[in-house]
């Protein structure tokens, strides 16, 4: 266990959440718990509120690969984000963009889905949602979540058949062991819903420190220059 060694305020931290089946909204409650915080859906806070907090987490369920809500939450911080990576890259200084308040608050991410315990669906996950320069130093933790195929409502029901379709009709060549539990969850559910796995974010959150396993450590691909295409 990691060592608890930065003070974390619970007035000043948040966990934000979108969910529309369950499973984010209970993780979210265990976290804000074990932080003492508040847990808040994020279409119940607004961007102005944010200035009261050090720590902000937030947390949605994943469809189609995608994290719901990200992209609402990231257009807030994105300001934030952009100065650091220009404290980065050094067009700005670091005092500069301190100054400005760019480190004022610490970021963190976590996805709620039913194949996230794969390296290639995590990395794949990182790309569809962090795809932007800036969004990519945030740390993303992958949390199992649970599926319901009785419950699916509006165009749910609809996605989850052209992604059953899609799954059966791979070639055999490229259906990875996990299309095959995908399939099985798609047709009869699940419950992967499990307390002991928001342990990284939380020993993260309190110590400061995330394991490089939440971070992306590859190398950012070579700007593409507007000529050469
Ligand atoms: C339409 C739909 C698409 C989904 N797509 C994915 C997916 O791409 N990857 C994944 O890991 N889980 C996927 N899931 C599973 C959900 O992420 C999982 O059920 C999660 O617990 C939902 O979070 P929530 O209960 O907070 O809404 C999908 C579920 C639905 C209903």
């Amino acid at each position: 266990m990691m060592q608890n060694d930065k003070k974390v305020d619970p007035q000043r931290t948040i966990v934000l959440y979108t969910s529309k089946y369950g499973a984010a909204e209970t993780y979210a409650r265990w976290i804000a718990e074990a932080l003492g915080c508040r847990a808040v859906p994020l279409d119940k806070f607004s961007k102005k509120e944010l200035r009261g907090y050090d720590t902000v987490i937030y947390g949605g369920g994943v469809q189609a690969g995608g994290i719901r809500g990200l992209e609402q939450f990231t257009k807030w911080i994105k300001g934030d984000l952009k100065l650091r990576q220009m404290a980065k890259r050094g067009t700005i200084s670091e005092a500069e963009a301190s100054e400005i308040g760019a480190f004022d608050r610490q970021y963190y991410i976590f996805a709620v889905g039913i194949s996230l315990d794969s390296e290639e669906n995590r990395l794949q996950l990182r790309d569809i949602n962090f795809d932007k320069d800036c969004l990519r130093e945030l740390p993303c933790f992958f949390l199992p979540g649970a599926f319901d195929p009785a419950k699916l409502a509006g165009v749910d029901k609809a996605i989850i058949k052209v992604a059953t379709k899609m799954f059966q009709d791979k070639p055999e060549a490229q259906a990875a062991a996990e299309d095959a539990q995908v399939l099985r969850y798609f047709e009869t559910g699940c419950d992967l819903i499990d307390r002991t796995r928001t342990t990284a974010l939380i020993e993260s959150v309190k110590s400061g420190a995330v394991p490089e396993e939440f971070r992306d450590t590859r190398e950012p691909e070579p700007k593409k220059s507007f000529w050469k295409r």
